[in-house]
């Protein structure tokens, strides 16, 4: 990364809500089982927000861990940036929401929108923030509701998602730490493959876009597959190169959970033990931006990461898109 100062994470914190959907629970929604769910992604169970919880609350529980973990208080924060594609509302953006709830008083507030993808535009945009000077720290949240979002009559969407917050705070780090590459993506081309078509400015709300269903995920799943397993090897090749590292440095293998199978798939390419990639796609299902985040404190908070160790993150999804980062914890 040129950079005018090494930039990494200084703190993390995480949030699931408390209500627990499982495949035995969604065996009653729709017509899928257990066996099905678990073979064909991997998934056991997802953590679902409370009616009176949005994409904000999610996001506070996050950072207020995050803030104490670095030791740090909201009124110091530069720059908060949330990365999601479930918004409280179009606007105010979830970031300024979560600005006000902190308290953070000085600081800068946007959104992000590139869905998986989100936290990794995240860290960055937020890096090249700290590291051209212009802040010296940022709270970088990925999270996401896609229950708000989802069709649960849909059995080929509705196993797959749940809801979550992941949080870091990103400040200077000891010279060779932090993030050494970022290779970010588009491909505008597959946009169709998975989206959300009603309520913005080509097909606003109407009673016809709500009868129709349009206010749901739609997923092209055979398609998407192809294409995540294509990008993760791309993306995270990039990555490890323009870091000047190879798949033999990494220490920690950070996917995007979405679906166990295109994990493995990437663990091959990568000739990855199991213990060096993190796994937690059963426990939360596919969280979107909160993914990667989630994954990632989790793991910290395991013990699984010592300083030193080489971090190799990797999401895709919609948009198209994709981000892999390589970083020195
Ligand atoms: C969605 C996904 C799990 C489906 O797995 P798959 O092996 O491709 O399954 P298919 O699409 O071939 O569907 C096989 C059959 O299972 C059925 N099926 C779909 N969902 C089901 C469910 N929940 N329970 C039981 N059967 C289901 C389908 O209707 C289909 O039946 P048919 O052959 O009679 O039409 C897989 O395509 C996937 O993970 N795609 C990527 C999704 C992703 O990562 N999205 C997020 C990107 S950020």
């Amino acid at each position: 990364m040129n950079t005018l100062r090494p930039v990494g994470i200084i703190g993390t914190g995480m949030y699931v809500p408390e209500k627990v959907l499982t495949n035995a629970d969604l065996e009653k929604m729709v017509d899928t089982n257990d066996e099905w769910i678990v073979s064909r992604t991997g998934i056991r169970e997802r953590h679902i927000a409370a009616d009176d919880q949005a994409t904000s609350d999610l996001c506070y529980e996050a950072a207020v861990k995050a803030l104490e973990s670095a030791g740090m208080t909201a009124d110091q924060l530069d720059l908060i940036i949330v990365a999601t594609i479930t918004p409280d509302t179009f606007f105010p953006s979830t970031a300024c929401i979560l600005q006000d709830k902190l308290g953070a008083k000085k600081a800068a507030a946007f959104d992000l929108s590139a869905a998986c993808s989100g936290f990794v535009y995240g860290l960055a945009t937020a890096s090249n923030f700290i590291g051209s000077g212009m802040y010296n720290n940022a709270l970088v949240i990925g999270a996401d509701c896609l229950s708000r979002i989802t069709d649960y009559t849909d059995r080929n969407t509705c196993v797959l998602f749940g809801d979550g917050a992941g949080a870091v705070i990103l400040g200077e780090v000891p010279e060779g730490r932090g993030f050494q590459s970022f290779d970010l993506g588009a491909e505008g081309a597959g946009g169709t493959l998975l989206k959300l078509e009603a309520g913005g400015s080509r097909m606003p709300a109407s009673v016809e876009t709500v009868e129709g269903k349009k206010h749901y995920i739609y997923m092209n799943g055979r398609e998407v597959f192809k294409f995540a397993v294509r990008v993760m090897n791309t993306a995270t090749g990039d990555a490890l190169k323009k870091a000047g590292k190879t798949k033999e440095d990494i220490d920690l293998f950070v996917p995007h959970q979405a679906n166990i199978r295109i994990i493995q798939s990437a663990m091959e390419r990568l000739e990855l033990s199991e213990s060096k990639v993190v796994v937690n796609v059963d426990k939360y299902a596919n969280t979107s931006a909160a993914s990667i985040p989630l994954a990632l404190v989790e793991a910290a908070e395991q013990g699984r990461i010592k300083e030193g160790d080489c971090v190799l993150m990797v999401g895709f999804g919609g948009g198209l898109t994709w981000g892999a980062s390589v970083l020195i914890w």
